[in-house]
C-alpha cells in the first residue's frame, strides 16, 4: 500500500469513526431549540429536519439516512402530536420507546433529538391552526376528520422551532406529503420538502409504528396492502386503464383476507390527488386498510416501464 492510499485510508477510518462516536444532543425546549439552530445558521451549516412521532423504525432511519446525506446538521423531532388523533383513535395506546429511539439516533449519527413535552408544544391558551383546504379534504381528510390540521400545525411549529433548511417526510404517508409540500409553497416557507421512498419489511408490508399492533394472524392478512398494490399494477401493465376495473379487483383481493375492511381504495393523480377515470402516464393508487381494530396505509404509483 502506498503512502499515499494508507493516509487516505486513515483519514476516512477516523471520519467514519467520528460520525459514529457523535454525540446526539437531546433538546426539550423551543426556545433552546431555536438557540441550538440560531448557532448552527450562523456557522453557515445545513440544517435538516425529519418530523418523526417516534418508536423509530427502519422506515424512519431511512430519512435520517436522507437528511445525512443532504444536511450537515441533523434534527429529528420525536412528539406524539395530540391534535392529529381524533377522538376515537389511538392516541393513549400509540407506542412510545423514548429510550429505543435515543439510542437509535445516536446509532444514525442524527445531531439533534428534538423532544418536547405537550405543554412546551401546546401551552395553555394556544388556539392558533394551520388549515390546508382542498387536498386534505378526501381519503385520510375524509376518515379522519381534523388530522391534517394537527399534521399541519405542529409540522409548522416544528419548522419554526428547528428553522430547517430541508425537511424529510416518507411517501408512505403520500397525502401527508403532499399537504406538506401545499403549505410549504402557499406560506412562502423557504424550506425544501424531500420525499423518501416506503421501506418494508422482508414480505412486502409496509413498516409502521401501528404494525406492533397486530396479532399474528392480522399480520398476515396485512399482507394483503401490498399484494394488492401488485395486482393492480400487473393490470395495468396488462393493457387494463380503466380506473373502476382495477379498483374492483383490488377491493376484491382485499376482502378475501380475513379481519379486513376497507377504508378507502383511490386511484387519483398523484399531483392533485384528484380522481381518474383512466389510467395515464403515470398515477397514483392509494389504500386505507383497517386489519382488525388496526388502520394500516400504503401506496405505490402506477406508471409505465421505461424501456
Ligand atoms: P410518523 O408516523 O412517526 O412518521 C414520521 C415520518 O416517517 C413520516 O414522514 C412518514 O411518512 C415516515 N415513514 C413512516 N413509515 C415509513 C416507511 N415504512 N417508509 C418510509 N417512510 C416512513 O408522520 C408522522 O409521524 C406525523 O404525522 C408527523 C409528520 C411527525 C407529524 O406529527
Amino acid at each position: 500500500m502506498t503512502q499515499k492510499t494508507a493516509s487516505k485510508k486513515s483519514k476516512a477510518a477516523s471520519r467514519g469513526k467520528s460520525r459514529t462516536a457523535k454525540r446526539l444532543t437531546v433538546i426539550r425546549k423551543v426556545k433552546d431549540m431555536q438557540q441550538y439552530v440560531k448557532d448552527a445558521r450562523s456557522k453557515r451549516r445545513r440544517i435538516a429536519l425529519v418530523p418523526t412521532m417516534g418508536y423509530l423504525h427502519e422506515g424512519h432511519l431511512s430519512l435520517v439516512r436522507e437528511a445525512r446525506k443532504v444536511a450537515t446538521v441533523v434534527v429529528v423531532s420525536v412528539f406524539v402530536n395530540p391534535t392529529q388523533f381524533g377522538p376515537n383513535e389511538d392516541l393513549d395506546r400509540y407506542p412510545r420507546d423514548p429510550s429505543g429511539d435515543r439510542r437509535k439516533l445516536q446509532q444514525e449519527g442524527a445531531d439533534v433529538m428534538f423532544a418536547p413535552d405537550l405543554l412546551e408544544l401546546y401551552p395553555e391558551g394556544f388556539q392558533t391552526f394551520v388549515d390546508v383546504a382542498e387536498i386534505t379534504k378526501d381519503f385520510c381528510g375524509a376518515s379522519r376528520p381534523g388530522h391534517f390540521d394537527g399534521v399541519t400545525t405542529v409540522v409548522a411549529k416544528l419548522f419554526n422551532s428547528t428553522k430547517p433548511h430541508l425537511a424529510v417526510f416518507g411517501q408512505k404517508d403520500y397525502q401527508q406529503l403532499a399537504v406538506i409540500s401545499r403549505m410549504v409553497t402557499d406560506l412562502d416557507m423557504d424550506i425544501r420538502i424531500i420525499g423518501v421512498p416506503i421501506v418494508r419489511e422482508a414480505d412486502g408490508l409496509a413498516m409502521s409504528s401501528r404494525n406492533s399492533y397486530l396479532s399474528s394472524d392480522e399480520r398476515k392478512s396485512a399482507l394483503c396492502l401490498k399484494k394488492s398494490l401488485e395486482l393492480a399494477k400487473e393490470m395495468y401493465h396488462e393493457g387494463t386503464t380503466d380506473a373502476g376495473q382495477i379498483k374492483g379487483a383490488v377491493e376484491s383481493l382485499i376482502q378475501k383476507h380475513p379481519f379486513t375492511e376497507i377504508d378507502y381504495v383511490t386511484l387519483c393523480d398523484p399531483l392533485t390527488l384528484e380522481d381518474i377515470e383512466t389510467l395515464g402516464d403515470e398515477s397514483l393508487l392509494a389504500l386505507a386498510v383497517r386489519v382488525g381494530r388496526t388502520r394500516l396505509i400504503d401506496n405505490c404509483l402506477i406508471r409505465k416501464k421505461s424501456s
